[in-house]
């Protein structure tokens, strides 16, 4: 499964799920375009990259100042093609519907949904041109099955489903395919700093391979479906969750 000859955009790639995609894409071959708004991270995972000899461009912004975004798209842009989108930024604002404010629904929909959606909006039309192009959005198994206290993140991940089906059926006949991944717990920085262990130990429980995953299982499934082996598949939302939706 090689990337060789691709140029790869992933955002938020300074930790978890976005660094594991950055490695394995390298690993693979593809040259990489990365965004984060961390400047520490981003600055050691593009090294890392680069020194696995990928060519390499970082840029450090909030993605959801959507200006400054197509600035640094544009800049991308002198790269070459970008053919492959990894759109995997996120954060979470949990609550319930009676505690949710306005502002935080909206910053969760904004990192989910807007900002995907304007990158796709930038590097579609290049991809269609070229007759091939790859798009792996990252959502979460609680855009399929809801969470409790998570009403923001959830709504935003069912939207980022029916985004990937909606372009997928727009661009499938130029020979571009779009799908989404749904991790399910897994072992970023995040989770293990922010979430508490009744928490994660309730949801393992539940979960029949019985442990979280890591972050690198969740960037191999996307590094397949951003490859040409995965040719044949688009509008899927693939739950790589250790079986806990089933
Ligand atoms: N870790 C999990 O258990 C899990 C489960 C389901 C879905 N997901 C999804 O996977 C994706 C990655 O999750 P993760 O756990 O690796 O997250 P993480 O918090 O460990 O890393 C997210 C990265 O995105 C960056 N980022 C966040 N907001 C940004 C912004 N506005 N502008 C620029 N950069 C920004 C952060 O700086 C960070 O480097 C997210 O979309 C998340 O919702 C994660």
């Amino acid at each position: 499964m090689s990337l060789d000859g691709h140029i790869a955009l992933i955002t938020g790639a300074g930790q978890g799920i976005g660094r594991a995609c950055t490695v394995t894409f390298a690993s693979k071959g593809a040259d990489l375009v990365l965004l984060d708004k961390n400047p520490e991270t981003l600055g050691e995972v593009a090294h890392e990259a680069a020194g696995m000899g990928r060519k390499v461009m970082s840029d450090v912004l909030d993605l959801t100042e959507l200006e400054r975004l197509r600035e640094v798209a544009e800049k991308a842009r002198k790269m070459g093609l970008i053919d492959i989108l990894v759109n995997n930024a996120g954060f979470d604002r949990p609550g319930t519907t009676a505690k949710i404010d306005k502002k935080a629904f909206e910053e969760v929909l904004g990192i989910h949904v807007t900002v995907p959606l304007t990158l796709i909006q930038i590097f579609l039309p290049g991809m269609r041109a070229a007759g091939w192009g790859r798009i792996v959005n990252v959502g979460s198994i609680y855009g399929i099955t809801g969470g409790k206290g998570e009403v923001a993140y959830s709504t935003a991940k069912a939207g980022i489903i029916g985004l990937t089906k909606s372009v997928a059926k727009e661009c499938g006949q130029d020979g571009v395919t779009v799908n989404a991944v749904l991790p399910g717990l897994t072992r970023t920085p995040t989770i293990e700093t922010f979430m508490n262990e009744r928490y994660k130990e309730a949801i393992i429980a539940s979960t029949p391979l019985g442990r979280m995953a890591e972050p690198e299982e969740v960037a191999n499934v996307i590094a397949f479906l951003a490859s040409d082996e995965a040719s044949f598949i688009t509008g899927i939302a693939l739950p790589v969750c250790g079986g806990w939706a089933v």
